[in-house]
C-alpha cells in the first residue's frame, strides 16, 4: 500500500523548525572520505534516504559504514584497496552517486559509474565532468552503460575552464586533483557553500586548494590525504522550505540551525514578497504576510536565486496578489509540478523556460489529489495545500523522504494539519 501526505486547509505554520546539513553536501563529504583510507566521520548528517542509498554505494566499494541516524553522524572506514565501480541500481535511485567519481580517479586511477540517464528534472549531461578528467590526461568511454575512467599513473594537474559553474563537474574536478601531480587550476567554477563545504574539508584532510567561495580554484596535488571527522554545512534549501511556507500560509516560523547569509537572495525575494525577517543576534524568524505579493524570480548559479526553491516561489505566487514571472534557467524540464499544482486552482502559464503566475486568493484554491515527482515540487505541493480549502493529499512522497527529515513530523509539531496515511486506511 501506498503511503500519502495528507494535508487539512487552510493550515499555517506556527512554530520552531530544525534544519540539519545540507544533503547537497553530505553526499560529496561522504564520497570525498574515499580519497583517505582510515576512519572519517561526519557530523550534523540529515537522517534522509539518500544518506542511506551513499552508504551502500560505500559499503560497496569496500568501506565499512556506520550511519547513527539520531545521532546525525555517519562513520566511513574506508580500506587500503577500494572497489571501483558504481552499480545502476543505486546511481538511477540517487543521481549524486555520480560524486564519486573523482575520488576514485585520484584514489585507484580507473572508475565505472553507471549513466544516470534522465530523471524528472531534465537530462543532465556529464560533458564538463568528462573533458575536465581528459585535460588531466583521463581517458573516457562509455560501455554497457557505464561511463568508463581510467589514466595510467595517476592523473597530471592541468587548467580547464568549465562552460557553465556545474555544481557537480566543480566538485568532481576538485576532488580529482587533490592527488594529482602538479597545479590544476579550474575556472568558471561554480561557488555553491556546499562547495566551499566539501573544499574545506578536502583541506582538513591535507589537500591544498585556493579560491574556495570564488570562481577560480587552484588545487595543488600533494601525494596522499588523510582521514578527518567534519560538519556538514547546513541545509540552505530546507531553511528556505521552512520560509516559504511562512510566506505562502500567513504563519510565523523560527528557523533552527540555520545560516542565513548563505541566503541572501532567497531572503530578499521573501521580503519583497512582503515576509518580515529578523535574523538579529543569531535568531532567524520569517513572519509571513496576510496575502504575499508576487515576486519575478530568476534561477542562477550561487549566489544567485537556487533552482531548488523555484518550485516554492511558484507556490507563493499562486496565491499572492499580483502577476509573478519565474524563470528557470538550469534545469529545462522542471516545470513538470506545475500541472499538478493547476489541480488545485492554480494559474500558471508555461512559456519556454518562464512561467507567469496569476494569483488567486487561497480561499480559491481548493485540495485535490497530486503527485510528487521530485523533492522540492514534492515539498512545494505540501505547502501549497497548506492553503488550499480542503484536503490534499500527496502521492510519491519517497521523493521527499530523500531530502526532508522527518518532513511531515515537524512540520505538525509546527502547527499545521498535516498526516502521513496509508492510502485507503481511516484516519
Ligand atoms: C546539484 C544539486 C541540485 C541542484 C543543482 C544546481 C546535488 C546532489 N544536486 O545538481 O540539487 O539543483 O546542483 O544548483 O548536489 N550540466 C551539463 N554538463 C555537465 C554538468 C552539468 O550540461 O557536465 C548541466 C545540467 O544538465 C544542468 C546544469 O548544467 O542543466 C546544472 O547542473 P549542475 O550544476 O551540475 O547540477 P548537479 O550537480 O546535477
Amino acid at each position: 500500500m501506498e503511503e500519502k501526505i495528507e494535508v487539512h486547509g487552510p493550515t499555517a505554520v506556527n512554530g520552531r523548525l530544525p534544519v540539519f546539513g545540507a544533503k547537497n553536501s553530505v553526499l560529496k563529504l561522504m564520497a570525498a572520505a574515499l580519497l583517505a583510507p582510515g576512519r572519517s566521520t561526519i557530523t550534523n548528517v540529515p537522517e534522509i534516504h539518500d544518506v542511506t542509498v551513499m552508504a551502500e554505494l560505500l559499503r560497496r566499494l569496500g568501506c565499512d559504514v556506520t550511519y547513527r541516524a539520531a545521532e546525525h553522524e555517519v562513520a566511513i572506514d574506508v580500506p587500503e584497496v577500494l572497489g571501483h565501480q558504481a552499480d545502476y541500481d543505486l546511481v538511477r535511485a540517487m543521481r549524486a552517486s555520480i560524486s564519486v567519481l573523482g575520488p576514485l580517479m585520484a584514489r585507484c586511477h580507473r572508475a565505472e559509474v553507471a549513466l544516470p540517464g534522465g530523471d524528472a528534472i531534465g537530462t543532465r549531461g556529464l560533458d564538463m565532468h568528462r573533458a575536465g578528467l581528459e585535460a588531466m590526461g583521463a581517458q573516457l568511454g562509455i560501455e554497457r552503460g557505464f561511463l568508463r575512467a581510467e589514466v595510467v599513473g595517476g592523473l597530471t594537474g592541468a587548467t580547464y575552464r568549465l562552460g557553465y559553474p556545474s555544481v557537480g563537474a566543480t566538485e568532481n574536478l576538485m576532488t580529482a586533483a587533490t592527488t594529482a601531480s602538479g597545479v590544476t587550476v579550474l575556472e568558471n567554477v561554480a561557488r555553491e557553500p556546499e562547495i566551499v563545504d566539501i573544499g574545506e574539508m578536502l583541506r582538513a584532510m591535507g589537500a591544498q586548494i585556493e579560491g574556495l567561495g570564488s570562481t577560480t580554484l587552484t588545487i595543488t596535488g600533494v601525494p596522499r590525504l588523510h582521514p578527518v571527522t567534519h560538519r556538514t554545512v547546513p541545509d540552505r534549501i530546507v531553511a528556505g522550505t521552512w520560509a516559504f511556507a511562512a510566506g505562502v500560509t500567513g504563519g510565523r516560523v523560527e528557523i533552527e540551525g540555520a545560516q542565513p547569509e548563505h541566503m541572501g537572495v532567497v531572503l530578499d525575494k521573501l521580503r519583497a514578497s512582503g515576509c518580515e525577517i529578523d535574523t538579529s543576534g543569531g535568531r532567524f524568524v520569517v513572519q509571513g504576510p496576510p496575502r504575499p505579493r508576487a515576486i519575478n524570480v530568476s534561477t542562477l548559479p550561487y549566489p544567485g536565486f537556487p533552482t531548488d526553491l523555484q518550485p516554492f516561489v511558484v507556490a507563493l505566487n499562486a496565491v499572492a496578489e499580483g502577476s509573478g514571472i519565474v524563470t528557470e534557467n538550469v534545469f529545462e524540464a522542471r516545470w513538470g509540478f506545475t500541472a499538478e499544482l493547476e489541480r488545485l486552482g492554480a494559474r500558471v502559464h508555461l512559456d519556454g523556460h518562464h512561467a507567469r503566475v496569476d494569483g488567486v486568493p487561497a480561499r480559491e484554491l481548493s485540495g485535490a489529489p497530486v503527485e510528487a515527482m521530485d523533492i522540492r515540487a514534492g515539498a512545494a505541493l505540501v505547502i501549497a495545500g497548506m492553503a488550499a480549502e480542503g484536503i490534499t493529499e500527496v502521492s510519491g512522497i519517497g521523493h521527499i523522504d530523500r531530502g526532508y527529515e522527518h518532513f511531515v513530523e515537524h512540520l505538525a509539531g509546527a502547527g499545521v494539519r498535516v498526516q502521513r496515511r496509508m492510502a485507503g486506511s481511516q484516519a
